[in-house]
């Protein structure tokens, strides 16, 4: 399992480019679904400042743990860790976003975790979720593969199953960490991989981001 730190190092950018398009924060409420050690909860709350609150959601009781330890951690209170399936979920309130990172990969039904993630929005609220396509990713020119994952290219059906859900595109678009040589990218690979890639040019995995609405309350549907 590669280290969440060097996740957030390599595919930062798109988590920061969609947190800006939103607009995301102060006083914004969010649920980060399937958040692993919680890195993008505490940067959810550490935008959405004091006002804010974000749910930090995850099916595993360790990743609650861990979560509530880097939010302490970071001195972010206003993260909440829960224990709770993708496809139960159940909020104490509805939220402004609902957003997922390599989480659909896994689950059995990305639609109906994604249409989870609708019903726990506000009307006209966003819908954000980062998946990569695997398969594209290549190192010396070879496609990657993730067998143990459910849908490894799931990022390359983002867009429709949003369509799916009942959800308005806002935006979508795939980016690609890429490298040779020593760096933060060839040791995610080597850390997701345990194979140390050398100086073999490397594209990881393209990381899909799609931005969604809610449909408003004022349209009904
Ligand atoms: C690859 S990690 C991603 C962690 C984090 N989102 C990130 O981008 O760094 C996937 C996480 O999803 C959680 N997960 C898998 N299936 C889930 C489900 N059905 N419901 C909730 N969480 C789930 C796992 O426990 C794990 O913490």
């Amino acid at each position: 399992m590669p280290s969440l730190e060097l996740r957030n190092d390599v595919y930062r950018r798109p988590l920061a480019l969609a947190l800006a398009r939103l607009g995301f924060g102060p006083g914004w409420v969010s649920v980060d679904v399937g958040a692993g050690a919680g890195d993008v909860a505490v940067e959810l709350a550490r935008l959405s400042g004091p006002a804010g609150r974000v749910y930090a959601v995850d099916s595993s009781p360790l990743a609650r743990d861990e979560t509530a330890r880097a939010a302490a951690r970071a001195g972010e209170a206003q993260v909440v860790a829960l224990t709770q399936r993708a496809e139960e979920l159940a909020l104490p309130e509805q939220v402004d976003l609902a957003f997922c990172r390599f989480l659909l990969l896994h689950v059995e039904e990305p639609l109906a975790v994604l249409r989870q993630m609708a019903a726990v929005v506000r009307p006209g609220g966003f819908v954000v979720a980062e998946e990569p396509i695997t398969t594209a990713g290549r190192v010396d020119g070879r496609p990657l593969s993730m067998p143990a994952a459910r849908h490894q290219d799931v990022g390359a059906l983002l867009p429709a199953l949003f369509c799916q859900a009942g959800l308005e595109l806002v935006d979508a678009w795939a980016e690609a960490p890429a490298g040779a040589g020593p760096g933060p990218v060839a040791s995610y690979l080597a850390e997701l991989t345990e194979v140390d890639p050398g100086d073999d040019p490397i594209v990881l995995p393209p990381l899909v981001t799609v931005i969604a609405r809610a449909p408003s309350a004022a349209t009904g549907s």
